[in-house]
Formats: C-alpha cells, structure tokens, sequence
C-alpha cells in the first residue's frame, strides 16, 4: 500500500529500527525491491532522483513506482531521493511522491534554509513530509558530488538550529559516510551521531550505507538511525550479476531471461539489508 513515510520513520523511530530507503532506476530495480520487502514483510522507502526521473521520464518511473507501491502487500512511501530544485519537487509531488528529499546541502547556511523552508511550506501543504540534510555528505551520488576536501561532518549545534530553523521532518547527517563505492573502510563517527541524537527529536538519515559493514550498520540503528539509503550496492549486483549471465549464455537475447537472475540478486541485497536494519517483520 501506497503510504507517506513520515509514519513509517515516526514508527522506527520510536521502536527503534531503520526504514530501507532503495533507489530505482527501472522496473526490474522496482520489482526487486518490493519483492524484497514483501518477503522480509517490512515497510520500505523507493527512492527516485531526478538523474532517474531525466532518464525514465517524469511520468513514466513514478507510475511504475506508484502502481508497484498500491499493489504491495507492505507499507511504501516513494521518495525523492536529493531533490535539486523547487521544481524538480513541485514535478515530483504533480508525480504522486509522498515523500520528498530538498538537498540545499551544499549552499551556504541561510540559503540552505531558505531553499528547504520553501519547499517544506508547499509540501506540508499537500501533507508531504520533507528531508534535508546539512554538513556535506562525500562520495558521488548522480549530480551530487562532493570530493574529499569538500566533505565536511554534520556539527551538532548546527543540527539543532538547522531543524528549528528549517521545520522539515528527517535530518539527514553527515558522520564519515559517502555516497559510491568506498576506498577503505568507512568509519562511523557515532560520538557525532550519539550528540546530534540527544539534541535532535525528529528521525535520522543516513546516506552513503552502501559498503558500510554490517556491524556499524546495526550500531547506527541503535543509536538512532531511523532511514538508510541503499543504491550502490543493489546496482552492482544488477550489473554484475547480468554480466557474469551474459558471459555464461552468449546466445541469449532475451532480456526477460538476461534480467531475471539480476532482479534475484537485488532482492538479496534487499532482504539482508533490510534485516539489518531490523525492520524485518514490521509491516
Ligand atoms: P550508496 O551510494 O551508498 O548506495 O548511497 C545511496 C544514497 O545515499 C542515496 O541517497
């Protein structure tokens, strides 16, 4: 069922459990991620960007996304995954999202303020619940890119007076995770997310979990990580899943056939992310 996810992150929140935030791109994306959730019986976010909506169509991808969602046997909310611009979320809530993500992160203070608060006015109108997110999180995640230098941590002061200020409803953070594939180990900082958590009442972010070891995962949750954002990972499985098939069967040139071990693999993916952040059984 086609839900807003600020009932399902308010329910994480207080039982203490993470909602999978996973980004599509397509319909064989879509179908694994429901799947996923349908067999894990745990509520779910499907998050589109505007790189995927430039790709599929405006329309096209959100219906994909809103018929797989009323059809579910479980919760999903459908969210805009860095919205760039006030138009790209006025498209997106004509589009049926029921959640949506205003990523200002990398202008200034008051301007990142100024940015949400705009789109917060015309979202809660329509009832739409509205992520930001403040310090800037590294990595590459379509046309966001922050290199290294540029990365900088969440401060928690900031945090609380970005929330007061901003009136949204998630606070995404940035506490040494990254958009991409990682080049070490990533290290969470969660003294970080442990005070920005005593301060902050409304539900957490985290982006970049791709790559994030599963031990960390799990502290992050218990310490208060309400959202965690998957791509990368489910990507890679599609990709290289498909590859290894095509290698194997050269002769095949059906992509229904060339697709479908692919959606398997990302709905393992799913499910076993899904299970660490303990929203297994929730729906
Ligand atoms: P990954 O690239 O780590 O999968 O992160 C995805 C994400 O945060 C989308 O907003």
């Amino acid at each position: 069922m086609l839900v807003s996810s600020k009932e399902l992150l308010l329910d994480a929140q207080k039982n203490k459990y993470a909602v999978g935030a996973f980004n599509t791109n397509n319909l064989e994306i879509t179908h694994a991620i429901v799947r996923a959730a349908e067999a894990q019986k745990a509520p779910i976010l499907i998050q589109i960007s505007a790189g995927a909506l430039k790709y599929a169509g405006l329309e096209f991808l959100p219906m994909i996304v809103a018929k797989a969602a009323t059809e579910a046997s479980v919760p999903v909310a459908i969210h805009l995954d860095h919205g760039p611009s006030f138009e790209v979320v006025m498209q997106s809530l004509r589009a049926g999202f029921t959640s949506i993500m205003r990523d200002a992160s990398k202008l200034p203070y008051e301007e990142n303020v100024a940015e949400v608060r705009k789109v917060v006015e015309a979202c809660h109108a329509v009832g739409v619940p509205v992520e930001a997110e403040i310090g800037k999180i590294g990595g590459a995640e379509e046309h966001v890119v922050v290199s290294e230098r540029e990365a900088t941590m969440s401060d928690p002061d900031e945090c609380v007076r970005f929330v007061a200020d901003g009136g949204f409803d998630f606070l995404a953070v940035a506490i040494g995770n990254a958009h991409g594939f990682y080049k070490g180990e990533p290290k969470l900082d969660f003294d970080r997310l442990d005070a920005i958590r005593e301060r902050v009442d409304i539900p957490l972010v985290l982006h970049g979990a791709s790559g994030i070891p599963d031990h960390q995962i799990t502290e992050a949750v218990e310490r208060g990580i309400c959202k965690i954002n998957i791509d990368t990972e489910i990507r890679n499985a599609f990709i290289r899943t498909i590859q290894k098939f095509v290698a194997e069967n050269p002769d095949q040139i059906d992509p229904r056939k060339i697709f479908a071990p692919g959606i398997e693999a990302m709905q393992a993916v799913v499910e076993h992310k899904i299970e660490i952040f303990r929203s297994a059984g929730r729906a």
